[in-house]
Order: C-alpha cells, then sequence, then structure tokens
C-alpha cells in the first residue's frame, strides 16, 4: 500500500511574509518551526538570520537540510516558545526584528498515527509535541471526573462536557483507555454526528491536546516575550486556529497597543502598563486566508492572522504611528 508522503503546507504565507518584511541583516525568530515552510521563505527573502525554536525534536532534526542550504543563517532550537527569552540569551540574542507564531500542530504531527493526535487513525493516546510532561492517557485516566468534564469544556468548548466525561470513568473503570480510538468510540457513544458533519471526537481531542501540551499558557508566555525582544520598528505576527487562541492574542495585542487592560491573568498588570505606548497594531482585524487558499489547503480554513510593531522610540506615543 501507498503511503501518503506527510507534508505540511504553510498557512497565509504572503500576508505573514508582508508583514514581517524580511531585511538583509535583519533577526528573526520562527516560534514554531514546524515543517519549515515559513522559515525558508524568509531566509529566501532576504540574507537575514532566522533563529527557528520547535519543542518537537522530529521538527528540529527536519530542519537539518535546510539548515544545510543557509550555512550560518538557521538556527535550531529544540524548546518552547513560551521560555524564548532564556533560549535566545543562552546564545546572546537579546533583540529580534520580528517574530512568528503559526500556533498549533503541523499536520506532520496530525498525519502520524504514532502520535495521537488523530481521532481518525487509531494509535497510542499521546499528545505531546514534545518529549516532556504527561500524555493524554495520563490525564484521561487520572483526572477525576469533574475536572475532566472542566477540560473538555473550557479547553474545547464542549457543552456535552459532563456526559461524555462520565462516560470516560466508566470506561476506564473497565479498563484504562490507551488509544485514539478507544476514546473516540466512547465520545461517539455519547454525542451523535450532527448536520456539520464535524465529528463528535473533534473537541475533545482539542481540549486534551491544548491541556496535554499547555498551549493557552505558552501563548501568554511567548506573546509576553516576544513583547520584550522586539527591537524598536520590529513586527509580531502571529496565526492562530481557533478561538482560544485567537482570544488571547487579541487581548495581548489590544493591550500592548493601548487599546485593552489586562493582557494576561498571570501579569494582570505589568505588560498593560510597560507596554501601552510601545506598540500599534498592523491588523485592525484579524486577516483571514483568501478563498483560494482555503479551497487548495482546507486546514488553513479557521486560521487567523494578528500582527504587532514595536514602535520607533519610547518616547513617541502611538497616536504619532497611526495605520
Ligand atoms: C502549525 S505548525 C508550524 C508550521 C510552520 N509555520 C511551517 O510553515 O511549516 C506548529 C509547530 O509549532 C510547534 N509548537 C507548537 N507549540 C509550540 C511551543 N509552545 N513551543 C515550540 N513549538 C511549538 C509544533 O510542534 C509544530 O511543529
Amino acid at each position: 500500500m501507498n503511503h501518503p508522503v506527510p507534508s505540511h503546507i504553510p498557512v497565509m504565507l504572503p500576508e505573514v511574509l508582508r508583514l514581517l518584511r524580511p531585511e538583509a541583516g535583519g533577526i528573526y525568530l520562527d516560534g514554531t518551526f514546524g515543517g519549515g515552510g515559513y522559515a525558508q521563505a524568509i531566509l529566501a527573502a532576504a540574507p537575514c538570520t532566522l533563529w527557528a525554536i520547535d519543542r518537537d525534536p522530529a521538527a528540529i532534526a527536519r530542519g537539518a537540510s535546510l539548515a544545510a542550504q543557509y550555512p550560518g543563517r538557521l538556527h535550531l532550537i529544540e524548546g518552547q516558545f513560551g521560555s524564548m527569552l532564556s533560549l535566545l540569551s543562552e546564545h546572546d540574542v537579546t533583540a529580534l526584528d520580528g517574530v512568528v507564531l503559526d500556533l498549533g500542530v503541523s499536520s506532520y504531527q496530525l498525519d502520524e498515527p504514532s502520535r495521537g493526535f488523530s481521532f481518525r487513525s487509531d494509535g497510542p493516546l499521546d499528545m505531546r509535541m514534545g518529549r516532556a510532561g504527561p500524555t493524554a492517557a495520563d490525564l484521561i485516566n487520572a483526572l477525576p471526573e469533574r475536572e475532566l468534564a472542566d477540560l473538555l469544556f473550557e479547553l474545547g468548548e464542549e457543552r456535552a462536557s459532563r456526559r461524555i466525561a462520565r462516560a470516560i470513568v466508566a470506561a476506564r473503570a473497565e479498563e484504562p483507555i490507551t488509544t485514539t480510538a478507544r476514546l473516540a468510540t466512547i465520545v461517539r457513544s455519547v454525542l451523535r454526528p450532527d448536520r456539520s458533519g464535524i465529528d463528535p471526537a473533534t473537541r475533545s481531542f482539542q481540549a486534551l491536546r491544548i491541556g496535554v501540551n499547555d498551549e493557552l499558557g505558552e501563548i501568554e508566555r511567548g506573546l509576553e516575550q516576544a513583547g520584550q525582544l522586539l527591537a524598536p520598528g520590529g513586527r509580531l505576527i502571529v496565526v492562530s486556529f481557533h478561538s482560544l487562541e485567537d482570544r488571547i492574542v487579541k487581548r495581548f495585542m489590544g493591550a500592548a497597543a493601548g487599546r485593552m487592560p489586562s493582557p494576561s491573568r498571570h501579569d494582570p498588570r505589568g505588560l498593560s502598563e510597560r507596554a501601552v505606548a510601545h506598540f500599534r497594531t498592523l491588523t485592525t482585524r484579524a486577516l483571514r486566508p483568501a478563498a483560494t487558499e482555503i479551497a487548495a489547503n482546507p486546514r488553513s480554513r479557521s486560521a487567523r492572522l494578528r500582527a504587532l510593531e514595536r514602535l520607533p522610540s519610547l518616547s513617541a506615543g502611538p497616536e504619532a504611528y497611526a495605520p
């Protein structure tokens, strides 16, 4: 049987490049290297230096050939973008001309059953993007029913969270739940498919993935640190794929540009006070992929892009830089 060769089609790449504007001698960070689609385009666009982070060792290993194509210009780091400040400071990088974050999982991860992200094929219930921490099976088999229900509700926006949690707890009492297929069957036994055609397991799998990888915490830490690393004129571009992510990005950017209070529940005062006059947003509303892109790459359909620029001078207020 022929297996399709896995690949990842970069989402909204022309928009990312237009907003990032890579320049000769610039220093950039791709915090979500993935399949290297953005990275390759940035390196090709200008003779710049690119630091690239991914928490997935498989992504870093795949990037070696691109690094060899651009000797001395692409530097790959295995780690989490929520720790970008310390990861980069180990290499004496303290200021950047641009940061891109393309959130979520790559097609390489989704399409590889052994990673346990997909309810479409059977695999171990893992869902970790990196090497460390508890797996989805650890959470599913250990969390008390109530916490499980809260996780499904808060991170999956699953309205049937209580019923699903009850079914999971009953099933795991018989035998631990260790595979994606068994979990999907349990969820489907509670929820019938609706007319949308979306698999009833979708929201539960999304919730678990976000929980296992602490994705929302990573986004908050990553945005905050990107804000600190950007040099005057430097730009932050974030592509998100669901409303929980986009809400954090929108609030952060609004607060950084002085339009909204309290960007982060972990740092309710710090950033808004520090950043209020230091940034301007480059996207009044989130940009969406063109219909032609969605037709060519259905995984792009929920993408939303937001971007921010650090103002040239700390003394200049945002009103001097209206878009
Ligand atoms: C959507 S893909 C990026 C695709 C990439 N832009 C491209 O063009 O090929 C997301 C990647 O980010 C990585 N990732 C997600 N969250 C991360 C985090 N907090 N820290 C580092 N890498 C992360 C995932 O492992 C995955 O490889």
